[in-house]
């Protein structure tokens, strides 16, 4: 049986939501990730170093005995935060991004920012100190094709960030199309991204396969097939701008399969094993370590981890559901199988 051993991975992009739903879930990443990039968009977004603090408290509770893990905050940028909350956040020592909703662009959006001309103050000091910016790139203008709206935002929001705060850290989250790659492999080494496993594993097409398919439906929506393979081969690469971001996002099964449904796929029970599948399949098993285990740290000041996980390839059926709080989720391909396991 093929297998291979590597660094324990972290995943640079995960909502594990809150309270009872954090318990159900958080153990699929403990399991296989030492750490992971918290996003802030609760339905009351964390804005303030003081409720990263109380959130994060919260998460430390839902570690299972005998995981260890460590939750790595993030700051919900609006139009209101300001440069001392940039400072108390880099104090903390557990927030390490601050994340730009352009506002309306996704789940919990509505309090993200409509002008990013007034979060310059709390960008200058973010450049100043290190503190990376976490970009939803996505324009929200309703006159723009959804598939269209990652290449807009790079045409009218990125070179200009860069050109006013060229030293500032920015991580480009889940991209999904041949632009925003050409964008990160053009820019400096301040610049980098996070991939899905899931804009590399389906296109556009899943989203109508047989009728509409609301489990296929997240932000930045499913791109088309060219779009899909520059992304695995960015992935593969060997480039150390891009990095694993699971962006795995569960909602409730009635959330989803509703009139007007969330965007979101929970991926965080194959968390590590669809990358490998992928990996695989792209006779790149060699590169995976580094996208998974070293980029992110590296491109994070943090270190990397010392202690290793075995995957293998096996097949091992994924549930038709999830218990998430008193509720259920459909996890990424329920009822049919991982392709990889890990030990
Ligand atoms: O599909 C998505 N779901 N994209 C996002 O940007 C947010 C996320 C969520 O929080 O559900
Ligand atoms: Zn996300």
């Amino acid at each position: 049986m093929k297998s291979i051993t590597i660094t324990r991975p972290d995943d640079w992009h995960l909502h594990v939501r809150d309270h009872k739903f954090i318990s159900s879930i958080l153990p699929d990443t403990t399991k296989r990730f030492a750490r992971a990039i918290i996003m802030p968009n609760l339905s009351d977004p964390i804005t303030t170093t003081a409720l990263a603090a109380d959130y994060r408290a919260r998460i430390l509770m839902a570690i299972p005995t005998g995981h260890k893990f460590e939750p790595l905050m993030t700051l919900y940028l609006t139009n209101q935060t300001n440069g001392d909350e940039i400072k108390r956040a880099k104090e903390s020592g557990f927030i390490h991004g601050v994340k730009w909703y352009p506002a309306g662009a996704t789940t919990n959006s509505d309090k993200g920012v409509s002008d990013i001309a007034t979060c310059y103050g709390a960008l200058a000091v973010m450049q100043d100190v290190g503190m990376p910016l976490l970009i939803h790139g996505e324009v929200t203008d309703i006159d723009v094709d959804i598939f269209d709206r990652e290449e807009k935002f790079i045409e009218r929001f990125l070179g200009k960030i860069i050109s006013d705060f060229p030293n500032l850290k920015i991580v480009f989250e889940h991209i999904t199309t041949e632009q925003a790659i050409k964008f990160v492999e053009n820019s400096g080494p301040n610049v980098a991204a996070t991939i899905t496993a899931h804009h590399m594993l389906l296109n556009r097409n899943a989203l109508f396969k047989g009728g509409i398919r609301p489990h296929h439906y997240c932000l930045p929506v499913l791109k088309r097939e060219h779009h899909r393979k520059a992304l695995v081969k960015a992935a593969t690469s060997g480039n150390k701008k891009f990095f694993l971001g699971t962006d795995s996002a569960p909602h409730t099964e009635h959330a989803k399969e509703t009139a007007c449904g969330c965007a979101g796929i929970y991926t965080s029970h194959g968390g590590i094993e669809f990358y490998a599948e992928i990996f695989d399949k792209a006779n790149a098993l060699d590169k995976l370590e580094a996208f998974a285990s070293f980029n992110g740290a590296d491109f994070y000041g943090l270190q990397r981890n010392s202690d290793q996980i075995i995957l293998t390839k096996k097949q091992t059926k994924i549930p038709p559901s999830i218990a998430f709080g008193d509720e259920s989720c459909i996890p990424f391909r329920a009822s049919e199988c991982l392709e990889w396991a890990i030990d």
